[in-house]
């Protein structure tokens, strides 16, 4: 497979050169044994075989016949939060079943908790992403649920990440109970209002014990007339409406996506609604997997991310969902690294992330083996070993 060369090829910054196999997600491309990467001002220039990469580099790295592939893009994580729910964890361990009611306790920690603390726990868990090669990461809010607490989410969110949620509706906060026609007012008119201009995406949690299927309408549909564009959490513990609606309402994902009718697998091939999996909640709440093969046999576009949050799925390891995916829900290694990276950048709405074609952001991951395969296949190993993102070294 040959090279393919970009603008400003010849005064290139950085080479990574004896890379031994190279996962660029681009077409053309492919995937390249013995390659090289070539990028400078933070994009990637040029991708391809070594020995016909572009000289003039300032900077050379000997990848040593190892794997490189994009940084992951982890298009959803639940990280302002205060505290942790590891109790509750060890009382499902021990039989007790998930239920959402668990986001309230979250929900009176963060309320409690200062700006810096909330802010110090995003920061520590966006590092955390980043050792394990996450590149590109989506925030939401959700735990604060008043006016004041969601925007002060937001703007933590948006101090370290440029893919921020508006999440009012993650469940009805406790001196809503009862009244949660009430709670969907406040999100879609006062709180919706103070939040847009801190967020690009509207979310809403449709499932039973959250928000059903006319309340995620609504909540949605206020958002897109502010300018967010929709995702939706849909078919967590039961099916629902929430596919049918992301897709109607043109969201950019579906996530979950655990409990599908046909229906509901045929709206999602139909339209542009990525899928999103989750497998770290499935782990973590010791529940039926998603049925992978189901969506990707369809031809659904499948993205694999985090979930990162205290209840469900308190890990920021995309190469642990990546093994997950794999192992329990069936995806070859090549579909799952795929999913976890240009997946995550498809339901993201991003052309600049999730592959090493040329014009890409030079977000790239140095593995400690000799191919991606190793991902899934040493599971719990710590194989990330460098991280670039926009051209930088990070940690
Ligand atoms: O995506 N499902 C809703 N929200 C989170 C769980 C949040 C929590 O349990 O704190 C999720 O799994
Ligand atoms: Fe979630």
């Amino acid at each position: 497979m040959g090279g393919k060369g970009g603008s400003g090829a010849g005064v290139a910054s950085l080479l990574v050169d004896g890379i031994g196999v190279l996962v660029t997600n681009d077409p053309e491309v492919g995937v390249v044994e013995g390659a090289a990467l070539v990028v400078e001002d933070g994009v990637v220039v040029w991708a391809g075989e070594r020995g016909t990469a572009p000289g003039g580099v300032e900077e050379r790295v000997d990848a040593g016949g190892r794997a490189v592939v994009p940084g992951f893009v982890d298009s959803h994580a639940h990280l302002v939060f205060a505290g942790d729910r590891a109790e509750e964890f060890a009382a499902r361990m021990a039989g007790r079943a998930y239920s959402a009611g668990g986001i309230r306790t979250t929900v009176a920690a963060t309320r409690e908790a200062g700006d810096g603390e909330l802010a110090g726990n995003v920061g520590r868990l966006v590092d955390e992403a980043g050792r394990a090669g996450t590149t590109t990461i989506e925030c939401k809010s959700g735990y604060g649920l008043t006016v004041a607490d969601e925007v002060r989410s937001l703007r933590v969110a948006g101090g370290l990440t440029e893919e921020v949620t508006f999440l009012g509706a993650h469940v009805v906060p406790p001196e809503y109970a009862g009244r949660g026609d009430e709670y969907v007012d406040l999100v879609r008119g006062p709180m919706l209002e103070a939040c847009a201009p801190h967020a690009k995406w509207i979310d809403v949690f449709c499932e039973r014990g959250a928000f059903d299927g006319e309340q995620t309408r609504a909540i949605l549909e206020a958002g897109v007339a502010k300018g967010l564009v929709p995702r939706v959490h849909a078919g967590q513990l039961e099916e629902g409406p929430g596919v049918r609606i992301a897709v109607e309402l043109g969201a950019a994902s579906a996530d979950h996506v655990t409990h599908l009718s046909d229906a509901d697998v045929d709206a999602l091939a139909s339209g542009d609604t990525v899928a999103t999996l989750l497998p770290g909640a499935e782990f973590s709440t010791r529940s039926p997997y998603p049925d992978a093969r189901r969506l990707l046999d369809a031809g659904v576009t499948v993205a694999l991310a985090s979930d990162c949050n205290p209840g469900s799925s308190y890990t920021t390891s995309m190469p642990f969902c990546v093994a997950l995916a794999v192992r329990e829900m069936r995806m070859t290694p090549d579909e799952a690294l795929w999913a976890a990276t240009m997946g995550g950048a498809r339901a993201l709405r991003r052309a600049d992330v999730g592959h090493l074609a040329p014009g890409a952001r030079a977000d790239f991951v140095l593995l400690d083996a000799p191919s991606p395969i190793h991902l899934a296949y040493r599971p719990g190993v710590p194989l990330v070993s460098r991280v670039w993102r926009a051209g930088r070294e990070v940690g």
